[in-house]
């Protein structure tokens, strides 16, 4: 049963009009290597104490790649949402709704009331933004108003873009960099608005949009994320993008390798403003990581986990989980929008393929009774360009494990992907969760300032596919933990335990 109407009573919480503080005691291991060789493993106990700042911001969020697929489809529904616009397709009246949206549509169990699982929304175990409050702008190289994007996006049914005409006629994306040897040369088409400049005054151009943007419309917080296209990978050298003074100093000199989507991500962090990179591309080089560190500015990325790696990241962990061997693992996609053809110049598909190959690695080296150092599965990732599945992308993987007495099972998935659909709410939680965890301090047991979260932010990776860690920090892929890690942090800021799944209480 759902319940949203209530509260957590533990003595170890207190609430005040600002603030929600929690203490809370963390059980973790120690691990030790004794003398003999062998390992010692020590339960720990240590306490924190999480503090929360209840006061909502007007929050907005500016897209890079505004007039894309994705942005134009996350605008028009947040407004078919505040809007409450229904439309007629031939299966029935359609309402707007949040579905795929693990902050608006999932749930957390909390317990059990008499015999009944008890769940309440994500959304509710601590104060969030709401996406019908949000104030969404951003940039495209495309002039489109957000109207015609989200009919050349052609993925909404054709009677609620009818409706949605008056209200995004007028939403204009603001210039923005492009730089044609970075992206497909097949996009050139659509660059008719760009900033001109050095790649310093480009980046001075963004600051001052920005800056434009909160002024405009009186938001208390901006969110800037990159959903525009796949760029190919930037080199990363010494001198040149290893610190952020030399990724600064590169922006100075008007180094080329210097991406546009770096030189957007740089432009935030001196901003203040949490920077989110949806797409594969290295955007956030060392320089740029580090002065996101330095000035204590928060970073997430890479690339939306929204179709074929999302359930990648499920299937592997569950057969690897059962003592399965996944031996080879080969994904076809064909995708038929603006990103399959961006995708279809080699070095733009080098990005994704490098953003989609490690995501079973953390699993793969989780067995070593499966796997033999250095051994792995055989892992294919192949995309093409098919205009006639536009936005309906298709991901067929064959999946081959080793299983029992040298026995194979073969798992042969068709999974049709709607692609911004799928990436839109994702896009969403991305936002309202990178809004939250600003808003999030902790201290451990002796310390005696609170701090906030590591400018990288962890927490997000349940919502990319090649998730950007601190260094020393382990990868997780499973989107199982990934889910478990986000949902536990949340619990703990009210108080609550993991939920262990172990049911004594029923036992
Ligand atoms: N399921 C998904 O849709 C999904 C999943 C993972 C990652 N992604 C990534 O998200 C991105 C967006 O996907 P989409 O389907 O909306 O693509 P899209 O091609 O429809 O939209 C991208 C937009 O970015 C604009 N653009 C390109 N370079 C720009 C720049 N430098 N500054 C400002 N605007 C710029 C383009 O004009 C275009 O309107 C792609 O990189 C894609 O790989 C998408």
């Amino acid at each position: 049963m759902l319940i949203d109407n209530y509260k957590v009573a533990s003595p170890n919480v207190t609430e005040t009009e600002e603030a929600v503080t929690a203490s809370y005691n963390y059980e973790s291991t120690d691990i030790e290597q004794a003398k003999d060789g062998s390992w010692v493993v020590t339960p720990t106990h240590t306490q924190y104490e999480f503090k929360t700042h209840k006061q909502l911001p007007k929050l907005g969020v500016m897209l890079v790649g505004w007039g894309g697929n994705n942005g134009s489809t996350l605008t028009a529904s947040i407004l078919a949402n505040k809007k409450g616009i229904t439309w007629m397709t031939k299966e029935g009246l359609k309402k707007p709704n949040y579905f795929g949206s693990i902050t608006q549509a999932s749930t957390c169990r909390v317990g059990n009331y008499r015999g009944e699982e008890m769940y309440v929304p994500m959304s509710s175990l601590l104060p969030m933004c709401n996406p019908n409050d949000l104030v969404i702008g951003g940039w495209d190289i495309s002039s489109a108003n957000l109207a015609e994007a989200m009919q050349r996006a052609q993925v909404l049914d054709f009677e609620l873009q009818r409706q949605l005409v008056p209200f995004m006629k007028d939403l204009t994306p603001l210039p923005g960099v492009y730089d044609e040897d970075f992206i497909a040369a097949n996009q050139s088409e659509r660059a008719d608005n760009v900033v001109k400049g050095s790649k310093k005054e480009q980046m001075e151009t963004i600051r001052q949009q920005i800056r434009d943007f909160k002024e405009a419309s009186q938001v208390d917080k901006v969110i800037v994320l990159w959903t525009a296209n796949t760029e190919r990978y930037s080199s990363v050298a010494e001198g040149l993008n290893d610190t952020a003074e030399n990724f600064l100093a590169s922006i100075d000199k008007n180094e080329a390798e210097v991406a546009p989507s770096s030189l957007y991500g740089a432009a935030c962090v001196l901003e203040g403003v949490p920077f989110i990179n949806g797409a594969p591309q290295n955007t956030l080089v060392p320089g740029l990581i580090e002065l996101a560190v330095q000035r204590n500015v928060l970073i997430g990325g890479d690339d939306f986990k929204s179709g074929q790696t999302k359930l990648k990241s499920v299937l592997v962990d569950f057969l690897v989980g059962a003592g399965f061997k996944p031996t080879s693992i080969v994904s076809y996609n064909h995708l038929g929008n603006n990103d399959g053809m961006n995708l279809s110049a080699p070095q733009t598909f080098r990005s994704k393929e490098i953003s989609k190959s490690n995501v079973v690695d953390d699993v793969v080296a989780s067995n070593s009774i499966l796997y033999g150092p250095g051994e792995h599965p055989d892992h294919v990732v192949v995309i093409k360009y098919v205009p006639t599945v536009a936005d309906s992308k298709r991901a067929m993987d064959e999946y081959i494990s080793e299983i029992f007495m040298g026995g194979r099972n073969t798992l042969a998935i068709h999974n049709t992907c709607e692609d911004s659909l799928l990436a839109a709410p994702i896009i969403l939680d991305l936002v309202l969760l990178a809004e939250l965890i600003g808003r999030i301090e902790l201290r451990k047991d002796g310390q005696e300032a609170f701090r906030g979260f590591h400018p990288v932010a962890v927490l997000l990776s349940y919502l990319t596919k090649a998730p950007v860690v601190p260094q020393g920090t382990p990868v997780i892929n499973a989107l199982g933990k990934q889910r478990a890690m986000l949902e536990n942090v949340l619990r703990a800021c009210v108080g609550l335990q993991p939920d262990n799944s172990m049911l004594l209480e029923l036992k």
